[in-house]
């Protein structure tokens, strides 16, 4: 049985990630912050108590910034793999907390790469990088497209990035960088664009909110659904050598026709209820991202399964039951408002 640690597995990602790997019949460890509040709401449907003999996750207290902590789960576990996701991974917020992302989104990815090497085990590491690092370099990106960060998120992942390979040239370690464009689904945190529209829609339809209030509506993205995602995660630590690869559709969007597709659905017209608040814009935003996924697909087999239109269409339908409601129970009160 294949041991896998998770940084990051109460996250969209990390969850859709455990999901998987369970799927595989490995063992799935993962790092979990310890809490005021509940934080495993996303890993809660395959938790089981460790006591339990078919218990195959198993979560441990730790934080990115704690490098011993980080070096002793993974000195006990010895994994087979590590796959990095853990981070303050709002670019809005880093504007707010610069330092704070650059502890954990950057040092802490040195803090992971030191705790394997001193470990000495065989253990492959995905880090989770980011299309934001393209920054403004014209589109379509691809791996030889140049970084240009425009937030203090993007820049620690460029920094974690360039640590990534140069541990693998420098120590001979498996470790992979991937490099995701936007991907989202029915766990998307709340406060990130996609899962704010969705979430608006349902509870403008339920009579609990009057409007939705965004920020830059022409900014375009290459938008694909989490769990095609981490399947390409997965395949970039099965594949013959390390390597860094660009995950994303190909197919781009504003935020405005996110919009509009969600309102569409359920037979409202978006320009109704979307306005814009100066809050919501960041000091530097990035135009415009569109993967060019080419190497993705020749060297690991990945394709994305799930369209535009489905991935706006399921983060809809999933927030309406949220609220009590099906799609057409939703398009009846719509058409009354
Ligand atoms: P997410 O939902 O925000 O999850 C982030 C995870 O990191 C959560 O489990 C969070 O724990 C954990 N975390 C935050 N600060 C931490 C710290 N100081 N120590 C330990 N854990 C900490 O993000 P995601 O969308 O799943 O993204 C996963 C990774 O992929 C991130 O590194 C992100 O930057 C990167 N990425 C995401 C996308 C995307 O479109 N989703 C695209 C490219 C790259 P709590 O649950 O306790 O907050
Ligand atoms: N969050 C948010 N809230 N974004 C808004 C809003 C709003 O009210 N209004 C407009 N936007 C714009 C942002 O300015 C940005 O241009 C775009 O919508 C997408 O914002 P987010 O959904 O916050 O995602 P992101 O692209 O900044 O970052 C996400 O994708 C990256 C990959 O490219 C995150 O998941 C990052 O962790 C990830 O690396």
């Amino acid at each position: 049985m294949k041991r896998a640690l998770i940084t990051g597995i109460t996250g969209q990602d990390g969850s859709h990630l455990a999901d998987l790997l369970l799927s595989k019949d490995y063992e799935v460890h993962g790092i979990r912050r310890r809490a005021s509040t509940f934080n495993t709401s996303r890993i809660d449907h395959i938790y089981v108590d460790p006591h339990e003999e078919d218990a195959r996750l198993f979560l441990h207290y730790g934080d990115m910034s704690d490098g011993s902590q980080l070096a002793r789960v993974i000195r006990e576990i010895e994994p087979d793999e590590v796959y990095n996701l853990a981070a303050q991974s709002h670019v809005g917020v880093s504007f707010f907390q610069p330092e704070y992302t650059g502890d954990i989104d950057a040092l802490g990815v040195v803090r992971l790469l030191e705790a394997i090497r001193k470990a000495e085990v065989e253990t492959k590491l995905y880090q989770a990088g980011t299309s934001e690092m393209f920054g403004d370099s014209p589109p379509p990106q691809s791996e030889d497209t140049r970084f240009r960060p425009r937030s203090p998120y993007a820049a620690a992942k460029v920094y974690a990035y360039w640590m990534v390979a140069n541990y693998r040239e420098a120590y001979d370690m498996f470790a992979a960088n991937g490099i995701l464009f936007n991907h989202e689904g029915e766990r998307r945190g709340e406060t990130f664009a996609t899962r704010k529209i969705t979430q608006a829609v349902a509870k403008i339809v339920a009579g609990k909110q009057d409007a939705l209030y965004m920020g830059n509506l022409d900014a375009v993205r290459d938008w694909g659904y989490a769990g095609d995602y981490v399947k390409a995660m997965w395949m970039m630590l099965q594949a013959d050598e390390a390597d860094d690869f660009v995950i994303g559709t190909g197919e781009s969007h504003s935020v405005r026709d996110f919009c509009a597709m969600a309102f569409d659905h359920v037979g409202l017209d978006w320009d109704r209820f979307v306005l814009t608040d100066p809050i919501y814009f960041r000091p530097t935003d990035v135009e415009y991202l569109q993967a060019d996924p080419s190497k993705a697909r020749g060297k690991l087999g990945w394709v994305p399964e799930t369209t535009f239109e489905e991935l706006v269409h399921l983060m809809v339908e999933y927030d309406l039951s949220a609220e009590g409601m099906t799609l057409d129970e939703a398009r009846t009160k719509a058409a009354s408002l």
